[in-house]
């Protein structure tokens, strides 16, 4: 017994270390209260955290006092060697008052108890009747949040932005397992089940970022679904929800191409777009209906929606900050920094393995995924103000202007204007001679228009869909009108 205390004192040494490395600093604390729900489920604590140390403390009490005062004590037989027990203390079996009062007791504090826990349980679920609450949809998914924004028209994952002082009402839903949604310093946790529909909401006092985990085991990566709550002062918020509807700048780069033929089966990247909003949600469910239904040879499932992933702080659910080194271990292998992705299972570029892409392809998509910036963005964030004007530039005709656009917007990179010569795309060579195949009577000019904004419903035959950029929708109508007035008069 005594050899083994040495080893007992180092295992509760080290629990104690352990135990009060507890910090209500940490990023993760319950005791860090961001906002009145958080406030309001840690008063609830702290009244059971009292009442409960005070009945400890009575208990342990009178058991310490029952010890030390009733203790079986021997006592000696004059005159001889032997001793006999002491006589026991008065048995108070079956006292009718005593047992009253240890029944009445415990049914009051239970009550004392139960009245504001159940007052807070429905105060959790909606914001206060007055307010003008900001709705959310969080969706879990195994192992990545996805939050929508259905009055703003606005999908993203694993970042939530949120306005400070405003409260946020979240419908949260789950498209696989069950899920947890919690905020630990802002509020929670309520699970996400699929099939049901849980409402809960919070609060952020302050501004900043306040970490976010799922707490209810859903499988092989549940420690590692992660994600942050962004509050910003209203008028930051409202920068960013414009934003996240303002397109990007024009990227027809190699990495777009590889992105477009490796990654956007699953992954949206163009949710600024008007009406773009539904389209996600019915391409998200498709996604997982695809995999849902096939696991075996499925090549596609739902997954997070990239749009404007240049702005986000992380990576992976959470788990890296977002730099182009981690972008780049991570779409090389994702199992580096989380294990069991539905990616790297299910995606053709790895099916279980690392990309089958070179460093260089991949070096690209990830340049291209963080110059997914709205247009803009740094310039109307570090100055508050609008972006400085473009410099003007004048055009003699349509014709001139669509010829600029033509090269400057990235046409020219994919389509000749020779007889025959493909770079990429057809050649714009018999152009008009191609209008009315798909639907007869189509003026060329209507023709070329529809194609520009609609590419997939106009592939040339002998071509693939999906790989002309379905971007081209966000020129002006100006810009538009004079791309069409150029290729029309290419013969
Ligand atoms: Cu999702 Cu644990």
């Amino acid at each position: 017994m005594i050899s083994k205390l040495p080893k007992y004192l180092a295992i509760f040494s080290l629990l104690w270390v352990l135990i009060i490395s507890c910090s209500p600093q940490h990023q993760q604390s319950t005791f860090a209260n961001a906002g009145p729900v958080a406030q309001q489920q840690s008063n609830l604590y702290y009244l059971m955290f009292w009442i409960a140390a005070l009945i400890f403390v009575l208990v342990q009490g009178a058991l310490i006092f029952a010890l030390l005062n009733f203790r079986r004590r021997e006592r000696p037989i004059p005159g001889s060697d032997f001793t006999v027990p002491d006589i026991p203390p008065k048995q108070v079996h079956g006292n009718t008052k005593l047992e009253i009062i240890w029944t009445i007791i415990p049914a009051l504090i239970l009550i004392v108890i139960a009245i504001p826990t159940v007052r807070t349980i429905y105060q959790t679920y909606q914001p206060p009747e007055d307010s003008d609450p900001l709705e959310i949809v969080a969706m879990g998914h195994q192992w990545w949040w996805e939050f929508r924004y259905p009055d703003e028209g606005i999908v993203t994952a694993n970042e939530l932005f949120v306005p400070t002082d405003r409260p946020v009402r979240i419908t949260l839903q789950s498209q696989d397992v069950i899920h947890s949604f919690w905020v630990p310093q802002v509020a929670g946790k309520k699970d996400t089940v699929p099939g049901n529909t849980n409402v809960m909401w919070l609060q952020v006092d302050e501004p900043g970022n306040y970490s976010g985990q799922c707490a209810e085991f859903c499988g092989v990566a549940h420690a590692r679904m992660r994600f942050r709550v962004i509050a910003e002062e209203e008028a930051d918020f409202n920068t960013w929800m414009e934003a996240m509807k303002t397109p990007p700048k024009m990227d027809t780069s190699e990495g777009y191409g590889l992105f477009l033929a490796h990654c956007s089966m699953c992954h949206s990247i163009d949710s600024y777009n008007e009406n773009s909003y539904e389209k996600e949600l019915v391409i998200q469910d498709e996604r997982w209906d695809d995999w849902y239904f096939n696991q075996e040879e499925s090549v596609r499932v739902s997954a997070p929606n990239l749009t404007h992933l240049g702005i986000r702080t992380m990576i992976a659910a959470g788990q890296k900050d977002l730099t182009k080194e981690n972008l780049i271990t991570w779409i090389k292998d994702p199992s580096e920094f989380k294990r069991g992705t539905r990616m790297q299972s299910v995606a053709s570029v790895y099916k279980g393995g690392p990309a089958k892409l070179e460093d260089y392809e991949i070096e690209a998509i990830a340049d291209y995924l963080l110059a997914q910036i709205p247009d803009g963005w740094g310039v109307v964030k570090s100055a508050g103000e609008a972006v400085e004007e473009e410099e003007m530039l004048v055009w003699n005709s349509a014709e001139e202007h669509g010829e600029y656009l033509f090269v400057n917007q990235g046409c020219a990179g994919c389509h000749s204007l020779n007889e025959n010569e493909v770079i990429v795309g057809p050649s714009m060579y018999g152009l008009v001679d191609r209008s009315g195949d798909k639907v007869s009577g189509l003026s060329a000019e209507e023709y070329i228009y529809q194609s520009i904004v609609y590419p997939n419903e106009y592939i040339v035959d002998g071509y693939p869909a999906n790989v002309m950029p379905q971007i081209f929708i966000n020129l002006s109508e100006e810009e538009l009108q004079a791309l069409v007035s150029y290729l029309i008069t290419i013969k």
